[in-house]
């Protein structure tokens, strides 16, 4: 269903993201019958710009990433005169002013209730001083809803996220204010709680008696990009961990809600953060935390450049892009159950993948002594490819008992291929529903940097522990260690 008519604020418009990844969705949006007739986005940034620029941005944009082409020019002329563009000094009140006329004009023109969100695709530098300026500009006092949504990072440790929030909630109510994780935008991430709490085969599964170890993978091929001077200072930590793989472990552990709704997902989201075992000492975190960053390798024949030698990286820097961690949640499902995770970038595959280990039968009469059954694992495919499979052992035809390792496969991504909506569609339509069940609430997001300064503490000590691994391999070797002092080793990825 088409939320309420709305006007869409694009801070930051002529950014990367706004191009990527915001214009295609809004289009997706429009073209499914996802966004009423009663809308405008008004994009904003300094530089200035025409509306038949920022249109012709829009236009260029849409072709090159969106998954619908511009077709019919009717329907793009339609589309596109909801859009218009107005130059911004975020410092300087006057322009918010302005901003407020324009905006009563264009619920006039688009028969728009006074509903207003805010998306700022911004460094986070800038999210309280434009929120106050939105305040003072009188942007607030339109008769519809406001909202806010922000991008990550929000905050670098526990100390300045806290201080962000403070000043966000000088301005906007916690349920007005919409924190994306597009992680859990992602169709595979949702489908995490539909496979788990209603299937028979797995609720009653789900635990520490049957389930030995839990991997998270979210590896990438690419390495830093162009966006060096924010990754130097983040590292895969802060960029991934702190927020999509925390995430991602708190859907696979939280236990069942008591409905498949808001707030009742997000608490119980928050219970798993808050079972997050810390790390008790330094040393803890360096026997149980690896880090790595990638030197110079290569991926087939392409030589590939070592993260130290990137555009805006420090020639001497230490920051991890790569880490991978033994993590316990401390509750009673889940008391014993190593969770390991990993994510870094130049590794040989792009992939995010879940495996669940379960435990292996005890061996019986049946196998005699055999010692080789491989465990049954179910593997979650979020990203790129979308499925999920689970390995089985059955008999090997012919006259032997040999047993061998079958899979059962259910892949989405080949099915409904190139058409599952994007992470950012659904965030974006989400938001306009006021629907904030995949936006991080701030006590989630608080526990989990409490989680993740403890091991940041331990690494600035000492970066002794930093190890480098060839670009284009899977990391440093300690990394396969940490599983293999427990009795299992990292499940291949596809
Ligand atoms: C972002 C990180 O949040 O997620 C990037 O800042 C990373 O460093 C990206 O590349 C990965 O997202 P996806 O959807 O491509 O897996």
């Amino acid at each position: 269903a088409a939320p309420e008519g709305a006007i869409y604020y694009l801070f930051g418009a002529t950014g990367d993201l706004a191009r990527r990844k915001l214009f295609p969705a809004l289009f997706s949006l429009y073209k499914e019958g996802k966004l009423s007739e009663n809308f405008a986005v008004v994009g904003l940034a300094r530089r200035p710009r025409t509306n038949e620029q920022f249109r012709s941005d829009l236009y260029d944009s849409i072709n090159e990433f969106c998954r619908y082409k511009v077709e019919d020019l009717t329907m793009w002329n339609a589309f596109a005169e909801h859009f218009v563009y107005m130059s911004l000094d975020i410092n300087d009140v006057e322009g918010f002013k302005q901003l407020n006329k324009l905006s009563d004009e264009l619920d006039e023109q688009f028969n728009i209730p006074g509903n207003r969100l805010f998306y700022l695709a911004l460094a986070p530098s800038l999210f309280g001083p434009v929120s106050f300026n939105m305040r003072d500009g009188g942007m607030l006092e339109s008769k519809g809803w406001h909202r806010l949504v922000i991008e990550k990072p929000f905050g670098y440790d526990l100390e300045s996220a806290q201080q962000l929030n403070e000043q966000l909630c000088q301005v906007f109510k916690e349920e007005e204010i919409f924190r994306i994780d597009h992680y859990l935008g992602k169709e595979m991430v949702q489908n995490i709680q539909v496979l788990r709490f209603s299937n028979s085969f797995f609720e009653p599964l789900w635990n520490n008696k049957h389930i030995a170890n839990v991997q998270i993978t979210l590896s990438e091929t690419v390495g830093v990009e162009e966006r060096g001077g924010y990754y130097d200072k983040s590292g895969a930590l802060r960029d991934m961990g702190q927020n999509h793989m925390l995430q991602m472990l708190a859907m696979i552990a939280m236990e069942p809600p008591s409905r498949l709704i808001g707030e009742d997902i997000r608490d119980e989201k928050v219970k798993v953060m808050r079972s997050l075992r810390s790390y008790s000492s330094s040393d803890d975190v360096r026997a149980n935390v690896i880090r790595g960053q990638y030197s110079a390798g290569k991926f087939g024949d392409k030589a590939l450049p070592g993260y130290r030698e990137e555009e805006s990286v420090d020639a001497e820097s230490t920051t991890e892009t790569y880490f991978a961690a033994k993590v316990f949640v401390d509750n009673f499902r889940w008391a014993g159950v190593p969770f390991y995770i990993r994510t870094g970038k130049r590794l040989p595959v792009k992939t995010t993948e879940v495996v669940i280990e379960f435990k292996s039968v005890a061996d019986n009469i049946l196998f005699g002594s055999r010692h080789d059954l491989a465990p049954n694992l179910l593997v979650i495919r979020v990203n790129p490819m979308e499925g999920i499979y689970i390995k089985l052992n059955a008999k090997k035809p012919g006259s032997d008992t040999d047993i061998q390792t079958v899979n059962m496969e259910f892949c989405q991504s080949c099915q409904v291929g190139i058409n599952t909506p994007e992470a950012y569609e659904r965030l974006i339509h989400d938001a306009a529903r006021g629907d904030s069940t995949y936006f991080t609430r701030w006590d989630e997001v608080a526990h989990a940097w409490s989680f993740v300064d403890r091991i940041a503490q331990a690494w600035r000590e000492s970066t002794s522990d930093l190890q480098f691994y060839p670009a284009g391999t899977w990391g440093p070797k300690s990394a396969e260690e940490l599983l293999a002092a427990d009795g299992f080793h990292w499940w291949p990825v596809n």
